[in-house]
């Protein structure tokens, strides 16, 4: 990380990724402000945490809440948007489209709103680094809603980093990681899927909320990365 001390916003930090982004970025002397909607789960999740962190509650698809927290918030240095998603998956031929326009809404619309709303407050020589997914780029069947949803963000990262500059514009697109965003699923379901992904990834395990944080670190931190979607998937891309 090269500036020493940094004010740093992790939108959805308060499970999975966002989460164990917020403790490794705290655990480097940054300044943390995570976000969640639910309150109790917030100061849950911050409660144990060392270092300078604190906690604010909002639905960050509400973009006059999310310009009211910048506004709040003043000049900073790094934005992560790790809010999460979730519809928007399933056979084409049968794919309810109502279920990925509110899949877009979730997280393809907050992403953006986010990025946006952020400008006016977010420093020169910052970064905005965005959580994706590498169903984006897989082919996987059954996937596209979840790769139009996550290319589209993808397709914004170089482009807005060229735009933005000096501001750095990046994303990590992560493969199945072990967060609680799988609990929709009911645990023998999740238990089928991480047995199946470990025996055929070439990483030989899915992923922890702690490999995607080193990456979104990386991003954050490197001051000559910008326009650059990171696969953390354990090599799902390769297969
Ligand atoms: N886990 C995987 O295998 C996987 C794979 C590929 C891509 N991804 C993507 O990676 C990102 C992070 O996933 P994760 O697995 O870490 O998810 P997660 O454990 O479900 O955490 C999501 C976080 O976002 C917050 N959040 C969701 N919607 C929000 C909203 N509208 N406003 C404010 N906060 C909101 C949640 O808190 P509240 O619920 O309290 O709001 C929580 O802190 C997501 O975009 C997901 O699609 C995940």
């Amino acid at each position: 990380m090269r500036d020493g001390h940094r004010k740093i916003v992790v939108l959805g930090g308060s499970s999975g990724m966002g989460l164990a982004t917020v403790r490794l970025l705290a655990e480097a002397g940054h300044a943390l402000i995570a976000t969640g909607r639910d309150p109790a789960r917030l100061a849950a999740a911050l409660g144990p945490l060392a270092g300078d962190v604190r906690g604010e509650a909002f639905d960050a698809v509400d973009r006059t809440r999310l310009g009211a927290f910048f506004q709040r918030l003043g000049a900073f240095d790094d934005l992560v948007v790790a809010l999460s998603g979730g519809e928007g998956g399933g056979p084409f031929r049968q794919l309810d489209l109502g279920a990925l326009e509110r899949g877009f809404a979730a997280k393809f619309w907050p992403h953006v709103h986010a990025a946006q709303a952020a400008l006016p407050t977010l420093r020169p020589g910052g970064s905005i680094t965005f959580l994706t997914s590498i169903s984006a780029r897989i082919a996987n069947p059954g996937t596209a809603g979840l790769a139009a949803i996550n290319g589209a963000i993808e397709a914004m990262v170089p482009v807005l980093a060229r735009e933005l500059a000096p501001i750095r514009v990046n994303a990590v697109a992560p493969g199945v990681v072990d967060t609680p965003w799988w609990n929709a699923m009911g645990a023998e379901a999740r238990a089928a899927v991480f047995r199946q992904q470990a025996e055929t990834l070439p990483a030989g395990r899915v992923g922890r909320p702690e490999d995607v944080a080193e990456a979104v670190a990386f991003l954050v931190g490197n001051g000559f990365t910008t326009g650059t979607v990171v696969a953390c998937d354990g090599g799902l891309h390769l297969l």
